[in-house]
């Protein structure tokens, strides 16, 4: 285990003052949490993402708070002091101010997180804003946000034009006022993420897909490793390809099988002659 102090909110904006970027990741599971932890990422997204990359949905709505609790409860064992973020998942919040307080309080009391994310602008601000009168830190989510996909017109840059991009920046303003520590800018024009970031005061700014200005960067894990077999976005820088490595470790393992040439002695246990003679003895 690696002996790091667990990360606060005024270390994370220590940080930020300093010019330092914050790193980001996303994760759902025990052992991708001990890889991040000894990494030493100051952030982890349980993000509903894992409807797509670890349940296989087509989008992130089915996903239901109880698969959220059970992978950020997982997350959770194995990075015990990333700051932990667990993603409100589709209708747990929108309903009603009320909805998104008893919801994001589960996440702290169930699972161990230290704050909580919900995509909307202005319109989702008395949310956000309940949510932090309760006591919980909350991160806004502005630009791509997938809970809309539909709305929005499919997974695609948001805010390039003037108009739309003007919505972006009061949104932004709106999730401030109302209490955001931070706020995700997803895939939206690098100009719009640097003066967005440019006139955060009391929050901090972090880009996916947005360009190099934000105060800090998030990955989608299963991206930066090859892991998600649907798709590969432009935003998305591959790591390592992972997921080939995989591929071609279980190919090698049902030929090996199917050849007899695994397991060999190394892999197995054998018996003393004394104590096999005796068996056969036994069941004679
Ligand atoms: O669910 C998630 O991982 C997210 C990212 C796409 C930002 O919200």
């Amino acid at each position: 285990m690696s002996d790091r102090k667990k990360v606060s909110l005024p270390a994370l904006f220590k940080k930020v003052s300093e010019g330092k970027p914050i790193t980001f990741l996303t994760c759902y599971d025990y052992p991708t949490a001990y890889f991040q932890e000894q990494a030493e990422v100051d952030m982890i997204l349980v993000g509903d993402s894992l409807g797509m990359t670890m349940l296989g949905y087509d989008s992130t709505l089915p996903v239901t708070m109880d698969d959220m609790i059970r992978h950020a409860q997982a997350v959770r064992r194995g990075s015990p002091n990333a700051w932990l973020i667990g993603d409100m998942p589709y209708m747990t919040y929108q309903p009603s101010v009320e909805s998104a307080i008893r919801n994001a309080g589960r996440f702290m009391a169930e699972a161990g997180c230290d704050a909580v994310k919900l995509e909307g602008g202005a319109e989702m601000a008395d949310r956000l804003a309940g949510i932090v009168a309760a006591g919980i830190p909350a991160m806004g989510h502005l630009g791509l946000t997938p809970q809309s996909a539909s709305a929005l017109g499919g997974f695609r840059l948001q805010g390039k034009g003037a108009l739309q991009a003007k919505k972006i920046v009061d949104d932004a303003k709106a999730l401030e006022d109302a209490g955001a520590f931070a706020i995700l800018l997803e895939l939206v024009p690098d100009r719009l993420c640097k003066l967005i970031t440019e006139r955060a005061e009391n929050c901090f700014i972090i880009g996916l897909g947005s360009g190099l200005d934000a105060h800090g960067q998030l990955l989608i894990y299963h991206d930066m490793f090859g892991l998600y077999p649907k798709f590969k976005p432009r935003m998305a820088k591959v790591y390592a390809e992972a997921g080939t490595v995989i591929q071609d470790g279980l190919k090698q393992y049902v030929k090996e099988v199917t050849e007899r040439t695994f397991p060999k002695e190394d892999n197995w246990f054998g018996m003393p002659d004394e104590e096999y003679e005796e068996l056969i003895r036994l069941l004679k």
